[in-house]
């Protein structure tokens, strides 16, 4: 009987929709706790891929019940939209999605907002994925949101949902002069939807305390990752949501110390999309390198991810703050052909602030690269000496062991050293 969290440790894509996914294998139950369809999830089975962003990873495995908290900002059409792509599977996937009453809706006026907003901010703009996830988790701050439960009530949704287009119709309209929202056009889709949307709605707490009862394993898939806690990353260049496994307890309605163990991934390098602080960033050909080899391409937007060297003090601050007991090593097979790796050991001339510093120099460390090809590499001792030695290297300096190795995109392409439940 586990609960266990998978957790991103750097600014996201570290490629948890895969760690997921190889865990729910042992799980009854995978749970989003934070976020939207901002989350950018990779899976590939069997040659196929296959990308989530609301969804819980569990979706690609029949049987697990996927479960999504009150700490999501809920698009219904993204949600709907992301169901169908699974075709003839959709009813089946439908089935076993319970939504919490009380996750905020995600309408259009947020993504307009969103827009809106990253053109006019002063200080530059943050890079957002443009899916309206910060005026989404604004409406919920402000109590002036709609919610799944809303739903119910067809005419006082209708009400609420006008009175709301008045309010943000006349900033969209005189403040940012730009597009205002048709609000009629999601009021019609979600009442289409609305008998669909009642059927998976589920009191998400009262769930999660009966599997864990009945002593189900139960995953709780942390989107984006450490440093875009909007509390405690890279501050303004964050999302708007508490990323960190502290949030579990309360975007999920589980209590915080029925959480077991929580597992931090970690890519062997480092990447980051949108703007913000990152110091360990290559503008050279190891970079263009690493971006070409790793498919560096952001899986919600299209981005070109930016690129650079692992941060060790980053991560072991992102290693501290989520109570991570286990770590997960993602596209350690990009760094192939590499003579020597540098990890960021510190830096010089810091300003301060939450996690990796902006405006400062990095220390390195060099580390032996390696030349062998290791995707085919199932058995840690079968490895190169270098890369043990990388993998080593990383599991003292931020005193956390490593228990799994992703060495190719596939399912099936991990070195596993210990289970994540037992
Ligand atoms: P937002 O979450 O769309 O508001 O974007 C805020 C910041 O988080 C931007 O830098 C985005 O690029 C980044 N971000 C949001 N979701 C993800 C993700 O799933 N992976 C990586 N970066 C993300």
């Amino acid at each position: 009987m586990t609960a266990a969290a998978v957790i991103g440790l750097q600014w996201g894509d570290e490629g948890k929709g895969k760690i997921v996914d190889c865990l729910t294998a042992d799980a009854g139950a995978v749970v989003r706790f934070q976020g939207g369809h901002n989350a950018g999830h990779t899976i590939v089975i069997n040659g196929e891929t296959k990308i989530l962003h609301l969804l819980p990873s569990g979706a690609v495995r029949p049987g697990v019940e996927c479960l999504i908290g009150n700490g999501v900002v809920l698009s219904p059409r993204a949600l709907f939209a992301e169901v169908e792509s699974f075709g003839a599977g959709a009813a089946e996937v439908a089935a076993r999605l319970r939504l919490s009453g009380a996750c905020p809706l995600l309408l259009e006026c947020h993504r307009l907002l969103d827009l809106a907003r990253e053109a006019a901010r002063v200080g530059g703009a943050i890079g957002t994925t443009g899916k309206g996830i910060g005026p989404a988790y604004e409406d919920k701050a402000a109590r002036r949101a709609l919610r799944l439960a809303d739903v119910a009530d067809a005419a006082g949704f209708a009400a609420k949902l006008e009175s709301l287009a008045q309010y943000h119709n006349f900033m969209l309209g005189n403040y940012y002069q730009t597009e205002t929202w048709d609000w009629r056009a999601d009021l019609d889709f979600i009442l289409s939807r609305r008998d669909e949307l009642m059927q998976m709605m589920c009191p998400v707490p009262e769930r999660l305390a009966e599997l864990h009862r009945a002593g189900a394993n139960i995953l709780f898939e942390g989107a984006q990752g450490a440093l875009l806690d909007i509390d405690h990353g890279t501050w303004p260049f964050v999302t708007s949501s508490n990323t960190a496994a502290g949030n579990i307890a309360c975007g999920a309605g589980f209590a915080a110390r029925h959480l077991g163990r929580v597992a931090g991934v970690v890519k062997a390098y480092t990447t980051r999309v949108g703007n913000g602080p990152f110091p360990t960033e290559l503008h050279d050909d190891t970079g263009r390198r690493l971006a070409e080899r790793g498919g560096e391409v952001g899986a919600t937007t299209g981005r070109a991810r930016r690129c650079g060297w692992l941060d060790s003090v980053a991560l072991r601050y992102a290693a501290d703050l989520n109570g991570v007991d286990t770590l997960c090593l993602t596209k350690l097979d990009v760094l192939e052909g590499i003579e020597t790796l540098r990890v960021c050991t510190g830096y010089k001339n810091t300003r301060g602030g939450g996690g990796a510093p902006d405006d400062c120099e990095p220390e390195y460390a060099e580390l032996e690269g390696w030349d062998e090809s290791i995707g085919g590499v199932r058995r840690y001792q079968e490895l190169p000496r270098a890369v043990r030695g990388y993998v080593e290297w990383i599991e003292e300096r931020v005193g956390v062991p490593v228990s799994l190795l992703s060495v190719g995109p596939g399912r099936d392409d991990n070195i596993i050293r210990s289970r994540l439940f037992d």
